[in-house]
């Protein structure tokens, strides 16, 4: 089997920091197989590549990412470049990618891994057990609506953006939602602002009706953001498989990630198009970049989501996830989720070592 090629874009802040480990990690699948199995290929995106070539993606980086069979990122941004024009601002090439890729689903999945459970701030009883999937739109919504921007209407200085989705953009990440439903509880809550956003009340009709034409199987209920937002921390193991706006899902993922105990834990599929992207959820996190103290986990699990949705490998994704987890069991810690007195304090590349030693010995029990 040929090698699979994957673009790697490492990106800003803590984005290389947390980029390498992963990368490391599949380099230690190709180890213990003893063979090639990936082949990397890295380029500028963000601030990074503002910073060398005055725009935040170059045609090649474009290219790059749709030739290969998968993309891994980092993050992009940072307060040093807050500053510039918002065309070339480094957010723009990550909206773009997504966009160019045509990756409409970007699946959020927020577990809460057993030694962890203590790391959230909600109770242990809240929060044992949940393993719940948000499918958030990412490729409309008011994130790319018409007309946008910022100018002068009748004298005074104005901002617009414009929240807008039509029935087939609904339709199919509703489907993916479903279909995933399907492979899990068969639940689906779709979250909406139904009551003050037509375009939101287009959503909840389109979501219904998809429902009940083509997935008679799994139970839809309906559900507002605000109320959605507060069960979150409410009863969050009420909820299963999440679908709802690029916005919303942008907004309940972060809030959702805390139940978890730390962002730094939680990866993302960013799927619908011919590649897969895949990339933590969190940021940039500027205020500790380059201190080798970044949790690599959210990265390092971004990967395992790769295998599984871009290259069918569940053996080796699992590996991953089960190494994750033992290194969560004996003990280790980033900062982010260490708590005083309890485990052991370690940095970026450290939590790392600890993952691929754990890959390496689960590999050999196959
Ligand atoms: C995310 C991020 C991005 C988004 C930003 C960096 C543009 O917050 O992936 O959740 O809003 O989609
Ligand atoms: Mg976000």
């Amino acid at each position: 089997m040929a090698a699979k090629r994957i673009c790697v874009f490492p990106g800003d802040g803590v984005g290389p920091e947390v980029v390498r480990e992963a990368v490391a990690v599949l380099r230690t699948l190709s180890e213990v197989a003893g063979r090639r199995m990936f082949e990397t290929e890295e380029a500028l995106l963000g601030g990074a590549s503002y910073d060398v070539h005055a725009v935040p993606m170059t045609p090649r980086a474009l290219k790059l990412a749709k030739e290969a069979d998968a993309v891994l990122l980092g993050a992009v941004g940072g307060p040093k470049w807050d500053v510039l024009p918002f065309a070339v601002r480094p957010e723009r090439a990550l909206l773009g990618i997504r966009k160019e890729l045509g990756l409409f689903a970007n699946l959020r999945p927020a577990v809460v891994f057993a030694p962890l459970i203590d790391a959230s701030p909600l109770r242990r009883e809240l929060v044992e057990g949940i393993d719940l999937m948000v499918v958030r739109e990412l490729t409309g919504g008011i994130y790319f609506g018409e007309p946008r921007g910022v100018r002068m209407i009748d004298g005074v200085e104005t901002g617009i953006n414009t929240e807008i989705y039509t029935r087939p953009e609904i339709e199919r990440v509703a489907r993916v939602a479903f279909e995933l439903a399907r492979k899990r509880s068969r639940k689906v809550t779709s979250v909406d602002k139904a009551n003050v956003l037509e375009a939101t009340e287009l959503w909840r009709k389109v979501v219904a009706e998809v429902g009940a034409k083509e997935y008679p199987d799994v139970v839809l209920s309906h559900m507002l953001v605000d109320n959605c937002a507060m069960q979150l921390i409410r009863w969050p193991r009420q909820f299963d498989v999440i679908v709802t706006t690029n916005l919303f899902g942008d907004i309940l993922t972060d809030e959702a990630s805390m139940i978890t105990g730390s962002i730094g834990m939680l990866p993302s599929a960013s799927l619908g198009g011919k590649v897969g992207l895949y990339e933590p959820i969190h940021g940039s996190a500027p205020d500790i970049a380059g201190k080798g103290v970044a949790n690599p986990l959210a990265t390092i699990l971004s990967v395992a989501m790769m295998l599984k949705y871009s290259f069918d490998m569940t053996a080796e994704a699992a590996w991953i996830e089960e190494a994750v987890e033992r290194v969560l069991a004996d003990g280790y810690r980033t900062v982010d989720i260490y708590r005083e007195g309890e485990g052991k304090k370690v940095g970026t590349t450290e939590m790392g070592d600890r993952v691929r030693d754990a890959v390496r010995k689960l590999s050999q029990k196959r």
